[in-house]
């Protein structure tokens, strides 16, 4: 029995797509537990690139089984659009992916509340595609789930319900509330049909395949810094992308995980707003976002950049569980003399080495940063840890110490074959 949990420690984007895309050729099935379509994962392997957003990366690996946990916010649409792209570049698909009837759906009227909210002021850059609103009805009691949405009746009756509470919201966007209704049911028998044959009681199957001794990998969206509960709030995402949403975000217990992986960028990005203490401008992170391509999976917005910042870090392993680390993109800081990294903060004048909650501490922190020689050349050609250029190797050691954590992968370049793993993530099978 085994479920390794993949969970990004930074504010996402890290790399998961890619680690878990890599690691799922261990796994005998991937399985999703939060967020939705706001996640961008970006998978490269024999020539092509692909980017998911809800199914989980696992699917591009033909004969793994796949799951989206209750915990996901699932728009019936984006669903049915992921699938038919994935199947026109010849993914299957049937068969292999399951979703979860408790699983709630996000309508054509959550992604017009979440754009009113980003334009009324209150806006923290979303990715606007519903995802808050729909978390908030869950949490109201108020929410569809894909049980409900699959019973036609059911479905109507709880829609125009959910519009009467919104009414006075919704009046203030630029649509009349009869047209987003009309949106919402506009192909709901196609949808519905489309939905209804990978609809399952998704806590029995994996909980029956870890009886069976089988690997189940768990990719989580966005990153700790994101989560709802110990991420920057309320700059964060609507779920909890740490490890232990992985227990209410699948209806598996906690005893049945048995290790957690963090993923982190050998430098730190974020895209949206809110707090980002080593935020860097001018050249190093133009020459950052340029070489590591860093824009948005998603939205396409430019991400900010910031040096590695081990405070951060610190928080994201510890409330996550985190056993070990992948450390991505190492390639991509190549060419930077010296590098940094923040190693504490300073708060009015007090060294501090835990990340703050307050969100006003959270911006007014500076960092206190310690440097590190740089390297040059083209590390993607690497595939051992000793092909790396000295201080490379000294830079990886040194954050390991540091977090007293090892690094069981460096990745070195987008594609599946960049990839140095330093030690065993998975468990051996019993
Ligand atoms: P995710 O959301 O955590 O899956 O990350 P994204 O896919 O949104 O963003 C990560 C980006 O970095 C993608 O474009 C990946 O192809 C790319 N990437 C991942 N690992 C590496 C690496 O080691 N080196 C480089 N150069 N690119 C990488
Ligand atoms: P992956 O899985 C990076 C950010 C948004 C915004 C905040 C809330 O690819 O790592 P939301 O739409 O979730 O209500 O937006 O969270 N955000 C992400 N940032 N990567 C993601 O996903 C993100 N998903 C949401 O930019 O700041
Ligand atoms: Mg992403």
């Amino acid at each position: 029995m085994s479920a390794l949990v993949v969970v990004g420690v930074q504010w996402g984007d890290e790399g998961k797509g890619k680690i878990v895309h890599y690691l799922g050729r261990s796994a005998d099935c991937i399985a999703r537990y939060q967020g939705g379509n706001n996640a961008g994962h970006t998978v490269v392997f024999g020539g092509r690139e692909f980017a998911l957003h809800l199914i989980p990366s696992g699917i591009l690996l033909p004969k793994k089984k796949c799951v989206i946990g209750n915990g996901v916010v699932v728009s019936p649409r984006a669903f049915f659009e992921e699938i038919r792209l994935l199947e026109r570049r010849g993914v299957r698909i049937q068969g292999r992916l399951w979703l979860s009837r408790n699983a709630h759906v996000i309508l054509p009227y959550h992604v017009y509340l979440d754009a009113l909210r980003e334009e009324r002021g209150r806006g923290i850059g979303t990715t606007r595609k519903g995802i808050g609103p729909c978390y908030e009805d869950k949490v109201a009691r108020l929410g569809i789930r894909v049980c409900d949405f699959l019973k036609p009746e059911v479905f109507r009756a709880l829609v125009l319900q959910n519009l009467r509470v919104r009414r006075a919201e919704l009046a203030s966007t630029a649509v009349p509330l009869s047209k987003i209704r009309d949106e919402v049911f506009k192909d709901y028998p196609r949808l519905r049909r489309f939905m209804d044959p990978y609809a399952a009681d998704t806590s029995r199957l994996l909980n029956e395949a870890l009886d069976r001794k089988r690997r189940l990998l768990f990719e989580s969206a966005q990153g700790a810094m994101l989560d709802l509960d110990y991420g920057t709030y309320p700059f964060v995402t609507s779920s909890n992308p740490v490890a232990g949403g992985v227990c209410t975000g699948s209806g598996i217990g906690p005893t049945r995980i048995s290790r957690v992986l963090g993923v982190a960028k050998a430098y730190t990005t974020r895209v949206g707003l809110g707090p980002f203490p080593t935020e860097l401008d001018g050249a190093v992170s133009h020459y950052i976002r340029e070489k590591g391509h860093e824009y948005g999976t998603t939205t396409g917005r430019p991400r900010r950049i910031g040096w590695l910042d081990l405070v951060q870090l610190r928080q994201a392993i510890r409330v996550g569980g985190v056993t070990q680390l992948a450390l991505t993109k190492l390639d991509t800081l190549a060419g930077i003399h010296p590098l940094k990294v923040c190693v504490a903060y300073r708060l009015r004048g007090r060294r501090i080495v835990d990340f703050p909650e307050g969100r006003r501490d959270q911006f007014d922190v500076e960092p206190v940063y310690e440097t590190l020689s740089g390297f040059s050349g083209d590390l993607s050609r690497a595939r051992r840890f000793m092909d790396l250029p000295l201080a490379a190797r000294d830079y990886v050691a040194w954050i390991e110490r540091r977090l007293r954590l090892p690094v069981a992968i460096v990745s070195v370049g987008r594609s599946e074959e960049k990839t140095i793993l330093r030690r065993a993530v998975w468990p051996r099978r019993a």
